[in-house]
């Protein structure tokens, strides 16, 4: 069946995802963490907010060494989060309301306790052909296992390949060392992962979102990387496309809502993940836009964030991707990343300002927005002190290894307090009572200390508040086809603070104009247009006023 481009866009433009990281959204056991009951028991607010899908990061069986991402089994519940009926209830409370359940399935590697990986480790040869496994040198022994089969680094840290004496080998973790790749190369391993997404399905659900998928295709001859950490070669990897549309196939999923997630990607490549003509996927996350206070690239080091470099590649992505037939996720925020508010503006001074602003740049874009737990709210990344009260895998590694580089551990704190995930893992703030109505046990991460005043229950009562903002923005997206599937162009402007771009259909035209800075900046001319929304409630010709995001639209 063949989609054309205004079916694709109708399709995906008029939708709103909203991500719940359960460990963090509602407690309903008093254990400290979120759960699936917990979820059921929120559905009227999202119902309200009006999203169609909730992205659920995994629930499945799993030592919880990186929160869920390190699977031990694919088709059952993880006690922490509850049972399968739970998992039934859920679904079919979130159908009754018109809302879809996209689930995270994480198949690039599964947990060293996957039944999978203690059979390899048994020395099980079928099983051994399940991961990357790699013989250690001639003449290695445990004492003296040699060199790893290749210098690639762990994106948490340290190198990618773990040794294992009782087998003489190497196997291949590009994240935790509990967290052991996949060899798709191995037909039954795909064969066995369509199978997983055949069981959800079986269940009702109806939308996916895959974990680093552009990973999944290692390439054939592994060779030490002398020029980066070893992502060139395995990103975007040579049968990619192929194990995606064989996947797609076997699982039956084709049609069906769903994300990958890619990881130091290409245009090119997430035109062609995304364009319908090739039944891979629905669209894509890029992550480009998100490391512009990277400095050289580097994660563990702080910049200003370069908003010039933003607009271009919001500009690239939006222009090209549409060019080609593909389709963007549009999003600032997950798990993975600080709360954006905190990071790319003022929340001192603008917090209002700045988490509306930020909403309205992404939300009106040509693609599908959205939203993680609590961005609704404008929470904030947090105000912790001490190492201690860090709980993330990454943040925890990476400072011991920045205090081995040589920084102080004043110095190492501050860098992982402005780029720890934690900063957006903390828990949902439902209102002003103790641990923020999220748990009446002990929370398993420390809450921010603004939740008396940035919570659901004191924004739901107010017209004026972040949360009222964001429903405002799904509304215009349910309401304005030139938000769903119109083109888009960025605008040039003569300030390096603004972020401009247009949508057009027909004669309907809109313009965004997002300034990201604390400073007036010059707007560009709107003359006989009207105000869509913007974030300031006067209008203010010829000026940008301090974070002010601002649509205007002709009809
Ligand atoms: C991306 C997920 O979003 C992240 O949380 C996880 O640590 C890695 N993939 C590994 O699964």
């Amino acid at each position: 069946m063949k989609t054309t481009p205004t079916e694709q866009a109708l399709r995906l433009g008029s939708k709103v995802v909203y991500q719940i990281y359960i460990k963090s959204f509602q407690d309903t056991t008093g254990n400290g963490m979120g759960d699936l009951r917990g979820i059921t028991t929120r559905l009227d607010y999202l119902a309200d907010l009006g999203v169609d899908y909730l992205w659920i990061t995994p629930f499945f069986p799993s030592p919880q060494n990186d929160n869920g991402y390190d699977v031990s089994d694919y088709c059952a519940i993880e006690p922490i989060y509850g049972t399968m009926e739970d998992f039934d209830e859920l679904s079919r409370e979130a159908r009754a309301r018109g809302i879809g359940l996209m689930l995270d399935m994480v198949f690039n590697h599964t947990s060293t306790e996957h039944e999978w990986f203690k059979k390899a480790l048994s020395g099980d040869p079928k099983y051994l052909a399940y991961y990357k496994f790699v013989d250690a040198e001639p003449g290695a022994t445990p004492a003296n296992p040699g060199k790893p089969p290749t210098n690639w680094e762990s994106k948490f840290g340290g190198n990618a390949w773990e040794y294992v004496p009782s087998l003489n080998k190497w196997y291949l973790h590009l994240f935790d060392v509990t967290q052991a790749d996949l060899n798709w190369d191995n037909p039954e391993v795909r064969k066995e992962l369509s199978e997983v997404l055949r069981f959800w399905r079986g269940k009702g659900v109806n939308a996916f979102r895959f974990d680093v998928v552009n990973l999944i295709s290692k390439p054939a001859v592994l060779e030490d990387d002398y020029e980066g950490d070893g992502r060139r070669f395995y990103s975007d990897g040579p049968h990619i496309h192929e194990y995606l549309q064989e996947l797609v196939r076997l699982g039956d999923i084709d049609g069906l809502m769903t994300v990958g997630e890619m990881s130091s990607t290409s245009l090119e490549s997430c035109i062609g993940y995304s364009n319908p003509a090739n039944h891979e996927l629905s669209m894509v996350f890029n992550f480009h836009h998100l490391k512009v206070d990277y400095p050289g690239g580097e994660k563990w080091a702080l910049a200003e964030p370069d908003i010039v470099g933003l607009r271009n590649l919001f500009g690239t992505w939006q222009e090209r991707m549409t060019a080609g037939g593909g389709w963007n996720a549009l999003f600032w925020s997950n798990h993975d990343q600080p709360r954006p508010n905190s990071r790319f503006c003022d929340t001192d001074h603008y917090w209002y300002e700045s988490s509306t602003m930020l909403g309205l740049c992404t939300h009106l874009m040509r693609g599908t927005p959205y939203i993680y737990q609590g961005e609704e709210l404008g929470q904030t990344i947090t105000d912790y002190t001490s190492i201690d009260q860090y709980r993330d895998v990454e943040s925890l590694n990476y400072y011991r290894i920045l205090q081995e580089r040589g920084y102080t551990p004043e110095e190492a704190f501050a860098i992982v307090h402005a780029r720890s995930r934690d900063d957006g893992r903390t828990p949902m703030a439902w209102d002003a009572s103790e641990h923020a109505g999220f748990t009446h046990g002990t929370p398993w991460l420390r809450l921010v200390g603004n939740y008396p005043t940035i919570n659901a229950a004191a924004e739901m009562e107010d017209p004026h508040s972040v949360r009222s903002f964001f429903k405002r923005l799904i509304g215009i997206r349910k309401a304005e086809e030139v938000i769903q599937r119109g083109d888009v162009r960025f605008l040039d402007v003569p300030s390096d603070k603004v972020i401009a771009y247009e949508r057009t259909l027909g004669d309907t035209r809109v313009v965004v104009q997002c300034n990201f800075s604390g400073d007036e900046q010059p707007a560009l001319a709107t003359e006989g247009s009207e105000v869509l929304v913007s974030n300031y409630e006067d209008e203010s010709a010829g000026v940008l006023r301090p974070w002010e995001g601002t649509a205007r639209i002709w009809r």
